[in-house]
């Protein structure tokens, strides 16, 4: 899950989509990223914190961290929340391989083609609740599709 500060909407995301992973007992790794390092090794936001606390999911043991060149090895899916995410990291991409892992995840969400998460960073409260439901609903219908194909999940076994 990939956003530019890693603070606001990929901890979110990254909280949703291993709670709902961990529920369905889908055994996948699942970590977020920054495309800035300028809150490295912060917690997400409080606002983050509350809005995931509100709806039972505890992230206050996330880190930011900037997303690096290397996680094109780590990670079969990299979900982008924005089209500026999504040019920032394709440009880092090695080849069409990379590329290929590259999704915006609201194109998961059934609202249409290529929308971004907005950024509630300088929002208030009702802002972080709107990017959790966005969140949430694609969070549920990639947690559907995975499980309904077993795509890119590695199981041991
Ligand atoms: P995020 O929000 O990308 O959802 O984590 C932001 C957090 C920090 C900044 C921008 C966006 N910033 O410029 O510091």
């Amino acid at each position: 899950m990939v956003c530019l500060g890693n603070i606001c909407r990929s901890p979110l995301a990254e909280g949703i989509m291993k709670d709902k992973l961990q529920k369905q007992g889908v055994p996948a790794f699942v970590d977020s990223a920054g495309l800035i390092d300028f809150h490295e090794g912060e917690q997400p936001d409080h606002r983050s914190i509350a809005t995931a606390r509100h709806h039972g999911i505890d992230i206050t043991g996330q880190r930011a961290r900037p997303f690096s060149v290397k996680d094109f090895g780590s990670f079969d899916y990299i979900f982008v929340m924005d089209s500026n995410n999504q040019r920032d990291v394709l440009a880092m991409a090695n080849d069409s391989g990379d590329k290929l892992k590259v999704h915006m995840l609201l194109n998961y969400a059934g609202i249409g083609t290529n929308r971004s998460v907005p950024d509630p960073y300088y929002g208030d409260m009702s802002d972080f609740e709107k990017v959790f439901q966005l969140l949430d609903q694609a969070c549920e219908n990639i947690t559907r599709h995975f499980l309904n194909s077993q795509a890119g999940i590695k199981i041991s076994n």
